[in-house]
């Protein structure tokens, strides 16, 4: 990774990186990536906000890895897809792209397809509305989201992926960082264990849904020591939990953090089992 992108012309130093501005020999500019989006799709796209190819290039090859991978959540008329090609063709990277683009819902027009996977497909093939040019050869999938209703255990599985990121984050704040690594179990495959240690110990969550109490009793434990033993685990176990009325030999129990469950939408105070004071009241 570099240091800084732009250095001082006379010292030849790094200027401070909030310092630093590219003039547009370096960067492109709108009414660039306009021509160039033009060139791709013809005229008459409507679309006045695209970023110079110039710029995304440069970008991403400061920022990505030959190898890595590119998310543009905003991508409009496809530039980062482009660039990404782009840059793959003339350097042999390998870098792929993600790119999320909604159309726009009050028009209803939905130009993902139209216009960015549009552009995408014209400059692998080098189909361009302008003529014929070099292909940049690659591919790309096209994925649209339906307007299905969520499927609730759904939600409540993408919560509880949720809630394992920030417990295992507040976990890495608070150990001691060198001997806090945790493996994560892969998604969805104990209803329990969610990481393990170096020690082979198991780390438990038990959280199902925000309607469910999380408690650790008699029953949650049995679970977790036959969930332990299945996966061959040391017989120390670190619970995670609302409350526990009951706990065991070799349990270890940590109260989920009351901003865990809040940022999941939980609201800890008015659950009948919490146990956490009231300051409010
Ligand atoms: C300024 S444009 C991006 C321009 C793009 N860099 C280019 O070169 O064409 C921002 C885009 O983000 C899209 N957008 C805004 N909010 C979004 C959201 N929540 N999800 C997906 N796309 C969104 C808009 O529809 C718009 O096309």
């Amino acid at each position: 990774m570099p240091v800084t992108y732009w250095a001082e012309e006379e010292t030849g130093y790094p200027v401070e990186l909030d310092a630093a501005s590219w003039g547009y020999k370096e960067s492109g500019r709108t009414s660039d990536g306009v021509s160039e989006l033009t060139s791709v799709v013809g005229v008459g796209h409507g679309f006045t906000t695209v970023k110079p190819l110039k710029l995304f290039t440069k970008l991403i090859q400061l920022w990505c890895p030959e190898g890595g991978l590119v998310l543009d959540p905003f991508a409009g008329s496809g530039t980062t897809g482009h660039a990404v090609l782009q840059l793959n063709h003339e350097t042999g990277a390998t870098r792929r792209f993600i790119m999320i683009e909604q159309g726009n819902s009050e028009k209803k027009d939905h130009y993902a397809k139209t216009l960015t996977a549009d552009r995408i497909r014209r400059v692998i093939t080098g189909d361009w509305a302008s003529g014929k040019q070099p292909a940049l050869g690659g591919g790309f999938r096209f994925i649209q989201l339906k307007r299905e209703k969520i499927d609730a255990d759904a939600v409540n599985a993408l919560a509880r992926e949720e809630m394992i990121d920030l417990l295992l984050n507040s976990y890495w704040d608070k150990a001691e960082k060198a001997r806090s690594y945790l493996h994560r179990c892969a998604v969805g495959a104990h209803k329990y264990l969610f990481a393990t240690n170096p020690k082979n110990e198991g780390f438990f969550l038990i959280w199902e849904n925000s309607e469910t109490s999380s408690v650790l009793n008699r029953d949650a434990l049995k679970a977790i020591v036959a969930e332990a033993a299945s996966a061959t685990l040391a017989e120390r176990y670190h619970v995670y939990a609302s409350i526990a009325p009951y706990t065991g030999a070799g349990v270890e129990f940590y109260k989920i953090p009351d901003r865990v469950l809040e940022h999941i939408g939980f609201n800890a105070r008015a659950d009948a089992y919490s146990n956490t004071v009231d300051e409010d009241a």
